[in-house]
Order: C-alpha cells, then sequence, then structure tokens
C-alpha cells in the first residue's frame, strides 16, 4: 500500500516546451507551467531532457529548479552525457528511460534487464549524488526482477500498452494489462521497491490505474498539455477580443 495513502501527481511539461520550440521564442514558458502545477497542488515537475533536445532544454532545468519547490523528476536515457547534467542539477529523482531503439523492450520500456552492465554505473552514480533512481520498466517480473538487483529505489511501469489498448477498443487486453500492471505494483512492493506509473494516461483510462493502491505516482504530460489546449482556448480568446475591443 502506498505509506501516504495519497496517489501523487508528477506534471510532464514536455509539451509546453514543444509548442514554445515552435516558433523558437520563449512562449509558452514550461516554467510559467511549472508554477500553475505547484499553485494548484501538483506533487511534481517531470520534464525529459531528450538528446536531440527536441522540447525541454538544458537551461530550463536550472529556471524549473529555481521556480518552484516542487520535487523535479528527470527523465533522462542512460548516456554519459545525461549522467552530467542530472549529476550537476541534482534533481529529486532521475527516471531512466529508452532513447534508442535496443534499449527497449518489446513494448517499450526499458530493457533493464538486458542493459544491466551498462545500468550498473549509471544507476550508482546517481544514487551516490543523492538522486532517486528511478526505471521506466515494463511491468514484467524479469525487469522488476532487474530493477532490484540495481538497486533502484524506484520504478515506473510504462502503460502505453493499457492506454493503447483502450483505444483500440479492445477490452480483454486492456483488462489483462490492468491486472498487470496491479501484480507487478503489489511484488514491487513486495521487493521493497516504490511502483509508479505513467505514458498515456487520460481522463478515460486513468481511474483504474489510480485505482492500484500499491501505487504511489502517476506521471501524466501529453493529455494535460493537450487539454490544457481546450480549457484555456476560451480565455485566451476572450482576452485577445478585450484587448481588440479596447484599443478601437
Ligand atoms: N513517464 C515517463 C517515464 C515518460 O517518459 C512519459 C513521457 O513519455 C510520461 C510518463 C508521460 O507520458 P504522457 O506524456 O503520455 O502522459
Amino acid at each position: 500500500m502506498n505509506q501516504t495513502g495519497k496517489l501523487r501527481l508528477g506534471v510532464n511539461i514536455d509539451h509546453v516546451a514543444t509548442i514554445r520550440n515552435a516558433r523558437g521564442g520563449d512562449h509558452p514558458d514550461p516554467v510559467r507551467a511549472a508554477a500553475i502545477v505547484a499553485s494548484v497542488g501538483g506533487d511534481g515537475i517531470t520534464a525529459h531532457l531528450r538528446e536531440d533536445r527536441r522540447h525541454i532544454r538544458d537551461e530550463d532545468l536550472s529556471r524549473i529548479q529555481a521556480a518552484t519547490n516542487l520535487p523535479l523528476n528527470l527523465e533522462m536515457a542512460a548516456t554519459e552525457e545525461m549522467l552530467e547534467i542530472a549529476l550537476r542539477h541534482k534533481p529529486h529523482a532521475a527516471c531512466i528511460v529508452p532513447e534508442k531503439r535496443e534499449e527497449r523492450t518489446t513494448e517499450g520500456g526499458l530493457d533493464a534487464a538486458g542493459q544491466h552492465n551498462r545500468l550498473v554505473p549509471i544507476v550508482t552514480r546517481l544514487r551516490d549524488a543523492g538522486i532517486r533512481v528511478s526505471l521506466f520498466i515494463e511491468a514484467e517480473e524479469r525487469q522488476l526482477d532487474a530493477a532490484r538487483l540495481l538497486g533502484a529505489p524506484v520504478v515506473e511501469f510504462h502503460t502505453g500498452e493499457y492506454a493503447h489498448a483502450g483505444l483500440d477498443g479492445d477490452a480483454d487486453h486492456e483488462a489483462k494489462e490492468l491486472a498487470r500492471i496491479a501484480r507487478m505494483s503489489a511484488l514491487a512492493r513486495e521487493m521493497g521497491i516504490e511502483p509508479h506509473a505513467g505514458h498515456g494516461l487520460t481522463y478515460d483510462n486513468v481511474k483504474p490505474i489510480a485505482a492500484i493502491p500499491e501505487l504511489a505516482e502517476l506521471n501524466i504530460g501529453h493529455y494535460l498539455v493537450g487539454e490544457a489546449v481546450f480549457v484555456g482556448l476560451e480565455s485566451a480568446v476572450r482576452r485577445m477580443r478585450e484587448l481588440m475591443d479596447e484599443a478601437r
């Protein structure tokens, strides 16, 4: 069971930066998004610094850390470059994610079992720096065993397969995926590992995942940023109308 009883929400703000980068300027600023998340009781900010910097950039990390007191969960590939950045910024947590095909299991999580030797020095150096290490893995016993062997205190289960089954209207597959995530969350707790989950979660599919009592945290991004466009577009258009009318 989650120790606190409350399931934490980490908000992934990558796609605010995706929109910003589309114009090359500084609006919309993911730092402003992080401040809004903090002001409405979000529990953490998640940001993925990708090798190609397609959304979050290096300088965003320190700006986000300076602007909010929320814990930063840095998603990163298991590379020397990302390790150095993590050690420099010292985020609360670092979630190791696959970026290249060969680092993935068939469904999309990090192949912690197959990549053990490569992950050992990275996990060790992050842990030694006081950064909470998480591994973004499929909900599979063999990946959990690998996380335990690596000494990772946290795993994040990839919910993409569950989300896709729902989108495809495949109720059987969706139920099987949900059961697998629930089973592996319980097993993670038995192993002393804190289970999180994320990827592809929406208003429509979050509740069954959120009901898994062993889960401590969900990380949600793309859908929230997409929904925010619709929730916010009305007042943004009204404000522009007002300004134009005031000018006449
Ligand atoms: N957790 C991890 C480890 C991720 O890499 C991502 C982004 O792909 C998410 C959660 C959030 O996924 P989404 O943007 O689909 O909500």
